[in-house]
């Protein structure tokens, strides 16, 4: 059966303007909770400064006159019933969680795009009587980044039904504290439900890559996004003193640990960077200067946009993990993120391509590399993302970076499209 063409988005030319200097001041407030001296921020997933930035997202919320649920995951949703109890949802947002040492776009960006572009369509239709035939919905979801807690996007995933809620708030950061104590300390141990009718999601989000910037667009529609898998090892050697024990005697859990980072290398440049490869964090014990390596706890991950590349790079990595053990020395090994290779709605693709051309942007349709919370979210609604620009591709550091006036596109193009799917004028 061939897919159905999506119909052309027929949007109308008079759509919601978004005021630029609102979201640039909830924007700093934001940036200013957890910044760093390098001039990012670091907000891990349900840390205290995470805690702060939640209240400040709900403070505005309740102002603005959202209807604020939390529920058991933390995951933190404002709604306005515009169309009244019922009716089809249309949800927005992003992350609020951060690496550390992190950027300060990366997810909160498009938060506080959401809620400039959810204000501005809500004010736009009210002046003109329009009818809304669907509400409208902000979400902010826990722990997307995956540093602190594993895996990443995990609060959207338990949305979307991919992640158990108990698994996810079992999950233990590296000093053994659980999701759940660490949202019960913040107070967003939720209880409420979540949304229901969610009819599309929508995140704006920065393109965290050089895509946009080389080809002098400001938005990017972003078509689908490439594979991922997440590895754990744990690497058991033996701890010695690194002085008197004979070399032949050691069991070197870090030695074997090196060996598997530059396979991990070699296994990208063998395809061009067609595999993407890293190994961010070694979590060594018991890490003291002078004795031989017991304990490895290594994180790899591998990136394709073609499953079979993916699965091929990850094939040869667990296979050498397998010949890494010795007598003395094991290995175990495990996924802790499995994301395929997948595609967003194609008519919010043409929708957003739409209001860019009437907003005069210049667009580039693309694939993200890195995971968003529209990824998971594509298993229970129609899902879409905007991406703008990151200066210098940079990302996941202080030095991340994305210009005003695209930081303005972005919103506009958001709020376009969610004005024109909450008063159906969207012609999908
Ligand atoms: O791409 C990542 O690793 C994260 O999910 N943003
Ligand atoms: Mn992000
Ligand atoms: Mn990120």
């Amino acid at each position: 059966m061939t897919e159905r063409k999506p119909k052309e988005a027929r949007v109308r030319e008079d759509l919601p303007a978004i005021d630029p200097a609102r979201l640039r001041g909830m924007f700093d407030d934001l940036s200013a909770i957890g910044g760093t001296p390098g001039g990012g921020v670091t907000r891990l997933a349900a840390s205290r400064e995470d805690g702060i930035a939640r209240d400040y997202l709900r403070d505005w919320l309740d102002r603005e006159g959202f209807r604020v649920h939390i529920d058991q995951v933390g995951n933190i949703y404002g709604f306005l019933d515009l169309a009244g109890a019922g009716a089809p949802l249309i949800l927005t947002g992003s992350h609020l969680d951060s690496q550390p040492l992190g950027g300060r776009f990366d997810g909160a960006y498009g938060v506080v795009a959401s809620c400039e572009a959810v204000r501005s369509v809500r004010a736009f239709g009210e002046a003109r009587s329009r009818p809304f035939s669907r509400n409208l919905g902000i979400a902010a979801w826990t722990n997307e980044e995956g540093t602190r807690f594993q895996p990443s996007t995990l609060g959207s995933s338990v949305f979307a039904g991919l992640y158990e809620p108990a698994a996810a708030l079992s999950q233990a950061d590296r000093d053994g504290v659980t999701l759940e104590q660490a949202l019960a300390g913040i107070g967003y141990l939720g209880t409420d439900d979540p949304p229901s009718r969610v009819e599309s999601y929508l995140e704006l989000h920065i393109e965290q890559g050089r895509r946009l910037e080389d080809g002098g667009c400001a938005i990017g529609v972003v078509e689908g996004n490439w594979g991922t898998v997440k590895y754990v090892a744990d690497i058991q050697g033996e701890a010695a003193h690194t002085g008197p024990t004979p070399m032949k005697e050691r069991r070197d859990a870090l030695l074997a640990a090196a060996q598997l980072v530059i396979l991990c290398r070699t296994l990208s440049d063998e395809t061009d960077g067609e595999l993407v490869t890293s190994v961010g964090r070694l979590d060594i014990t018991p890490n003291s200067t002078n004795i031989v390596a017991g304990h490895v706890r290594m994180f790899a991950e591998f990136r394709a946009l073609d499953s079979a590349r993916l699965a091929d790079g990850c094939r040869r990595f667990e296979g050498a993990a397998a010949r890494v053990s010795s007598p003395g020395l094991s290995i175990s090994l495990r996924r802790t993120t499995e994301r395929a290779p997948g595609s967003f709605d194609s008519a919010l693709c043409n929708l957003v391509e739409a209001v860019a051309r009437i907003r005069g942007y210049r667009t580039m349709r693309l694939h993200t590399v890195a995971g968003h919370d529209a990824v998971p979210l594509r298993a229970v609604c129609r899902s879409g993302m905007i991406f703008v620009p990151s200066v210098n591709g940079v990302s996941h550091s202080e030095k991340e970076l994305t210009r005003p006036e695209d930081m303005e596109a972005g919103a506009t193009v958001l709020a376009g499209a969610l004005y024109a799917l909450a008063t159906g004028t969207d012609g999908l």
